[in-house]
């Protein structure tokens, strides 16, 4: 069970290694740290999103075949979680049911570490995740595009294309839609990965989910 999840952390590192941009430095440094430790057993967890897709999210992913075919061959071993944390009524029924996440590296990883989190995050096309902001740091390395942003609720989405990475400072307010093609990440929290995230309203939410 745990050489694909070995083999994903592996070519993640190799991923992280090319990376250009704020905030890489700091996950590198937090990923040569933590990413070696040994790995424990997790209970995994299926996930109607992932069933859903992940297969489709991997075809459209460019280049990188050794990262999509260990992402591929680790995803039956790890803890999908659908996050509930947030109010529903704010987050939205769309992205409440339209996401899963699985830590690699961190406090319920099965790569174990401390102040530190990593992780894949999909996200089913089209889904908008509304306008929010939390302490910690934060990397979204996507492997899928295009991806829309924007840093400030109100704001014009800007669409980026895949592997261009996305760093927020702490409290920065952000947004993330979905385009065509379901969005794939990595994500990292450098520190503070235990405070919650907050979500900002904005007053053009629905038009954005129309
Ligand atoms: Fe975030």
């Amino acid at each position: 069970m745990s050489a694909p999840v070995r083999a994903l952390i592996a070519a993640i590192g190799t991923y992280l290694d090319a990376l250009e941009g704020p905030g890489t430095d700091d996950v590198r440094a937090g990923f040569a740290h933590h990413g070696s430790a040994t790995l424990r057993t997790v209970a995994t967890r299926a996930n109607a999103v992932v069933d859903r897709h992940l297969v489709a999210a991997l075809s459209a992913v460019e280049g990188w075949p050794d990262l999509k075919n260990s992402i591929a061959a680790a995803a039956p071993h790890l803890r999908w979680v659908t996050y509930d944390l947030y109010d529903r009524a704010l987050i939205g029924d769309a992205f409440a049911d339209g996401h899963a996440f699985a830590s690699l590296v961190g406090p319920e990883g099965p790569v174990p570490a401390a102040g530190f989190e990593l992780g894949l995050f999909l996200i089913a096309p089209g889904v908008f995740y509304r306008d929010h902001n939390h302490a910690a740091p934060e990397l979204y390395a996507p492997l899928t595009g295009p991806h829309g942003w924007r840093f400030g609720p109100g704001d014009p989405i800007v669409w980026r294309p895949a592997h261009r990475p996305v760093w927020n400072e702490p409290f920065r307010p952000h947004a993330t839609m979905a385009g065509a093609v379901p969005f794939l990440c990595l994500y990292v929290w450098t520190a503070d990965i235990d405070a919650p995230a907050a979500v900002i309203r904005a007053d053009d939410w629905a038009s954005l989910e129309g």
